[in-house]
C-alpha cells in the first residue's frame, strides 16, 4: 500500500529517504520513529541525556546500548510508541525502575529501542484517601514521599529506588504483606497499552482475566501498564530493628528462630514483617547474619514486639543494632543498595516443615560456593559480595493473596508456609560473569535436590520472578494450571504474538 506522506517527508529530508524503505533495518528504526512521530521524546546515543536513560541498578544492564530511548509522557504516547514498534516489527524493551539484575531485563540490545517510562511520574491520592493512582515510571520513594506526610501507605517495595512497575507486576514483597499480601494483591485497577496500541483498563469488573494475569504474571507478555491504582491505608511510623550478628556464633540459633516465625510467629501477628540475610564480609571478620525486623503498629522503642523477642535475647552477641521508629521513605532509603555493580539474583522456595533442618543444611552448601567465589574474585582482581536471604511466605500472606479471586502466582494457603531462598551476588569484573552464573545455577540445583530428597520442596517449586536468574523457568514454578491460564490470557490480548516476539529480555509465559 502506498502511504503518501512518508514519501513527502523523504523528499523534504533526503537523508531520511533510505530509512523509510528500511523499516526492518533496526539500526534505522529510531530515525523512522522520529519521522513518523516527531513529537515523541526520543534520545539518541549522541544526546547528552542518553547516559541518564541508560543508568540501571546493575552494571550488566548499563553495558547495553539501545539504538535510542523513547520516553513517553502520556498514555497516548505509550500507545503510539507500541503501535509503531509492533507495526514495524522492531525489537524493544521497557524500563520501569530498571532494577532487573541481568543484562537485557529492561534494556534493549544494539539496534533495539528501550521505552523508558520515567516520564509517567504522577502520584494522585483519591479524595477518600482509599486509592493512590501511580504512573508507571515512579520509584517507590516517589510514592512514599507523597504518602508519608499524609499518614497513608501502600503495599510497596522496601527499597527506595526500585520501580513500582516491575515490583508490582512480578509480586512485590512489602513491610505490610503480613495482613495484606503482596503489592500485586493491592492493585485495584491497571491502565494498560496492548500490543495493538489499544488502551484498556483491567480490574475485577473490566477485563478480569487480564487483571488476574497482571497480578504476578509480569508485564511483558500482556502489555505496558501505564497506571497502577493502589489500595491506600492509614499508616504512621513503623517500628524497625536491623540487627547484625557474627554468623559463626549465631546462625545455628537464629535460623531455628526464623523457622519458628515462618511456621507460627508471623501468622499470629499480621503487623510483623521480616527477612534474614547471611553474607560474608572480610572487614566484619567473616560470615555475618542480618535480621531485619519491621512492625506496622508497635511504637515502644524500649522493648521489641513479642514476635521478635527471641532475636533480642541479650545473650546473643551482636555487631550492630539499629532500632527506630521511622516513616516508609526513610526506611526504604536505609535498605537502598547502591547501583553500579555487576549483579545476579537466583531463587527457589522450600516448604516449611516441622524442623528447621533444611534451612540449616542449606548454609554449608552456600558456604562452599562462597569459598569458591572468593578464590575466583581474588584471581580476577574482582570484588564479590555474596548474600543468601530467607524471605518467609507465612500462611497469613498466602491467605491474603486470595483476595479478588487470587493472583497468578499459583500459591494456595494449603501449600504453605514457604520459605523463599534467594541468592544475590554483586561483583566488579566481567571476567567473573560466567563463573557466577554457572555457580549460582548449580547452588540452586543443589538446594532443590536436597529439598527433593527430603520431600520438602515447595508444591510447584515456586520461583519468585522478581528474584529469578535469567535462565530460570519462572512460570513452571506457578504450576500447570496457572501457567496454562496465563498463556491463554497472553494469546487473547496479544493475538499475533507481537509482544512475545519483540519485547526482549524477560520472562515470557
Ligand atoms: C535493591 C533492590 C531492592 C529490592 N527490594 C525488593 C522488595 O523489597 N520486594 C520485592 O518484592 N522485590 C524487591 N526487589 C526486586 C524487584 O521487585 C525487581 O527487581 C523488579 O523487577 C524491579 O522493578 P523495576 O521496575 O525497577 O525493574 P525493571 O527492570 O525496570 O522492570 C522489570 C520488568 O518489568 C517490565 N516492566 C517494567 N515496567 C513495566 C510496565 N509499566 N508495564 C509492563 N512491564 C513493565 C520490564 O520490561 C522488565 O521486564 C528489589 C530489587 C533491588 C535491586
Ligand atoms: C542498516 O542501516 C545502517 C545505517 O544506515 C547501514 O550501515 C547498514 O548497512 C544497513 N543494513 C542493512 C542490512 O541494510
Ligand atoms: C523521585 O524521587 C527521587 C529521589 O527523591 C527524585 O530525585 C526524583 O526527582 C523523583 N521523581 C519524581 C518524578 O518526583
Ligand atoms: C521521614 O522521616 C524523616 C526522619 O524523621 C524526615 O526527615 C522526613 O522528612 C520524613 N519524610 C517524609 C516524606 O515525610
Ligand atoms: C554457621 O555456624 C556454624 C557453626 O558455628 C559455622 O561453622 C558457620 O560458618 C556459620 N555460617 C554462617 C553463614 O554464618
Ligand atoms: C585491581 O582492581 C583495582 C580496582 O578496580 C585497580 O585499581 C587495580 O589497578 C587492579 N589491579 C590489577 C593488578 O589489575
Amino acid at each position: 500500500m502506498l502511504r503518501p506522506w512518508p514519501i513527502l517527508l523523504a523528499l523534504a529530508l533526503p537523508a531520511a529517504a533510505t530509512t523509510t524503505n528500511h523499516d526492518h533495518n533496526h539500526s534505522n528504526i529510531c530515525q523512522t520513529l522520529a519521522h513518523h512521530h516527531p513529537h515523541l521524546p526520543l534520545t539518541l546515543p549522541s544526546s547528552p541525556l542518553y547516559p541518564t536513560h541508560n543508568t540501571y541498578w546493575s552494571a550488566r544492564q548499563t553495558a547495553l546500548h539501545p539504538a535510542c530511548f523513547v520516553s513517553p509522557t502520556s498514555t497516548a504516547e505509550v500507545a503510539q510508541t507500541i503501535r509503531f514498534l509492533t507495526t514495524h516489527r522492531a525489537p524493544f524493551s521497557v524500563k520501569g525502575g530498571g532494577h532487573t539484575a541481568f543484562e537485557g531485563g529492561s534494556n534493549a540490545d544494539d539496534g533495539g529501542v528501550t521505552i523508558d517510562l520515567v516520564g509517567l511520574n504522577s502520584v494522585v491520592v483519591s479524595g477518600d484517601r482509599g486509592t493512590v493512582s501511580v504512573g508507571a515510571g515512579n520509584r517507590w520513594i516517589n510514592v512514599s514521599e507523597v504518602l508519608d506526610p499524609l499518614g497513608l501507605a501502600v503495599v510497596a517495595g522496601r527499597s527506595s529506588t526500585v520501580g513500582v512497575s516491575g515490583l508490582a507486576l512480578g509480586g512485590g514483597i512489602s513491610y505490610f504483606s503480613g495482613g495484606r499480601g503482596w503489592a500485586c494483591d493491592n492493585v485495584r485497577r491497571y491502565e494498560v497499552v496492548l500490543a495493538s496500541g489499544e488502551v484498556v483498563e483491567a480490574s475485577v469488573e473490566e477485563n478480569a482475566d487480564l487483571y488476574w494475569a497482571l497480578r504476578g504474571g509480569g508485564g511483558s507478555s500482556f502489555g505496558v501498564v501505564t497506571r497502577f491504582d493502589l489500595v491506600a491505608f492509614e499508616q504512621g511510623e513503623l517500628w524497625a530493628s536491623s540487627r547484625v550478628y557474627p554468623g559463626a556464633a549465631t546462625n545455628r540459633t537464629l535460623i531455628p528462630l526464623m523457622h519458628e516465625l515462618l511456621v507460627k510467629g508471623l501468622a499470629e501477628d499480621h503487623a510483623a514483617h521480616t527477612y534474614f540475610v547471611m553474607t560474608y564480609a572480610a572487614e566484619l571478620g567473616g560470615y555475618v547474619v542480618l535480621s531485619d525486623e519491621f512492625h506496622a503498629t508497635h511504637s515502644d522503642l524500649a522493648s521489641p514486639p513479642e514476635v521478635f523477642a527471641g532475636f533480642h535475647d541479650a545473650a546473643l552477641p551482636t555487631l550492630s543494632i539499629n532500632t527506630r521508629l521511622s516513616n516508609v521513605s526513610r526506611l526504604s532509603r536505609d535498605i537502598e543498595q547502591a547501583p553500579g555493580l555487576r549483579q545476579t539474583w537466583w531463587v527457589t522456595s522450600v516448604a516449611a516443615t516441622a524442623t528447621p533442618d533444611l534451612l540449616l543444611d542449606i548454609v554449608p552448601l552456600w558456604e562452599e560456593y562462597v569459598a569458591r567465589l572468593i578464590a575466583a574474585a581474588a584471581a580476577d582482581n574482582s570484588t564479590v559480595s555474596p548474600f543468601l536471604i530467607y524471605h518467609p511466605i507465612s500462611s497469613n500472606i498466602l491467605e491474603a493473596m486470595q483476595v479478588n479471586g487470587g493472583n497468578a502466582l499459583g500459591l494456595k494457603p494449603e501449600d504453605g508456609p514457604l520459605m523463599i531462598v534467594q541468592l544475590t551476588l554483586s561483583w566488579t569484573s566481567t571476567g567473573m560473569d560466567e563463573a557466577v552464573e554457572t555457580g549460582s545455577k548449580e547452588l540452586i540445583d543443589k538446594i532443590n535436590a536436597l529439598a527433593d530428597s527430603r520431600g520438602e520442596s515447595s508444591k510447584n517449586g515456586y520461583i519468585y520472578m522478581n528474584y529469578a536468574g535469567k535462565t530460570q523457568d519462572v512460570f513452571a514454578g506457578y504450576g500447570k494450571q496457572s501457567h496454562a491460564k496465563l498463556r491463554h490470557v497472553a494469546k487473547k490480548y496479544d493475538p499475533r504474538g507481537e509482544l512475545r516476539d519483540l519485547w526482549k529480555g524477560y520472562f515470557k509465559v
